[in-house]
């Protein structure tokens, strides 16, 4: 990646923000609208910081530009549900600091060596690491203003395909060698499958609404009445694994959602640009892991509590959802634009 390039990548992801965020008034902008979300001014100003924290403070080796920011503005110093009660920067000063990071960031980029083997710098890593950052925040974000009743428009998403696609057993790559790739899509490594079966299509809201008929709850914000061609959005991983098993199914692995994305892709609809879909996988470390460039972006969410999901919905940005890409959530979690595929033995 040049340096040109860098700067069209961080001035993509400003874009998104921007055009979330400027429609709305202080006050939709300071509000704590659910306990699961920050207040929005929250992810602004927590943009710039990670902005400043990684390429002014840690590569640019500039002083902090407030020391309070390294509490008020870090994502594990304080829960989502509380940073509407911390003395968060009001809207006009988190856009001003936010603008101030950017223009010294703009400034300093020339002066880096991107191939002078810092493996922060190596490629432009850190800089993607950012651009990443605000482009995920920008979805979250989006949730937050879905959950106000303020959501972001929506493109055309029909559902058309039907029936499976075989995908046959052996070996894969899992994970990426790709520069920008997260520490915890690597390192690739072969994983051996037995054939499986893989749903074309996501689930719909009719389908969907014949589960809840039956019996199932129904997903927050779900409106049976609308769409029924439309893939189901705001499903749990509880809600998607019983609908799974409801209709027979099951929900694919992590490796078999990877290997469908990486060999059968032209076959299946919406892999991406629809909704996140859920897996049955834990989220994990890949066998040689190793945390970069620091724990709390991967590490410290390894384990059995949160679950994967793939793809990337109808607002991530082309440049997060690639096939390698792994979002993690609680499996209690509808907030998010989640719905499912399923899959199946052969
Ligand atoms: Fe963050």
């Amino acid at each position: 990646m040049s340096p040109s390039e860098l700067v069209l990548a961080l001035e993509r992801a400003r874009r998104r923000t921007e055009d979330l965020l400027e429609p709305l008034s202080d006050e939709q902008l300071t509000r704590q609208i659910s306990p699961l979300q920050s207040p929005l001014v929250w992810d602004l100003a927590h943009i710039g910081y990670f902005e400043e924290l990684w390429l002014l403070r840690r590569v640019g080796g500039r002083s902090a530009v407030s020391q309070e920011y390294d509490d008020l503005y870090d994502a594990f110093a304080h829960a989502r549900g509380e940073r509407g009660r911390l003395p968060l920067m009001p809207p006009e000063a988190a856009r001003a600091y936010v603008l101030e990071v950017r223009k010294a960031v703009l400034g300093l980029l020339p002066e880096l060596s991107f191939n002078g083997g810092d493996p922060l710098l190596e490629q432009g890593f850190v800089v993607g690491m950012v651009v990443q950052h605000e482009l995920q925040h920008a979805e979250t974000m989006a949730q937050t203003l879905a959950l106000a009743g303020l959501p972001a428009p929506e493109p055309q998403r029909e559902v058309t395909a039907s029936g499976e696609v075989v995908v046959p057993g052996g070996p894969f790559t899992l994970g990426s060698t790709q520069p920008w790739a997260y520490d915890n899509e690597r390192p690739a490594h072969l994983v051996d499958l037995p054939p499986f079966r893989i749903d074309r299509a996501l689930v719909t809201n009719g389908e969907y609404a014949a589960f809840v008929e039956d019996g199932a709850a129904a997903p927050s914000g779900w409106d049976p009445a609308a769409r029924p061609n439309v893939p189901v959005e705001h499903v749990s991983f509880h809600e998607a694994e019983a609908y799974a098993r409801w209709a027979g199914k099951r929900l694919p692995s992590e490796p078999e959602w990877e290997k469908a994305a990486k060999t059968v892709a032209e076959e299946l609809e919406h892999m991406s640009g629809a909704v996140w879909q859920w897996t049955s996988s834990f989220f994990d470390a890949y066998p040689g892991f190793s945390a970069f460039p620091y724990a709390e972006y991967s590490e410290a969410f390894f384990g059995d509590e949160y679950r994967v999901l793939r793809g990337g919905s109808w607002f991530t940005d082309p440049l997060v959802a690639r096939p390698t890409f792994r979002n993690w959530d609680l499996p209690q979690r509808r907030q998010i634009f989640s719905g499912l595929r399923c899959a199946r033995d052969v």
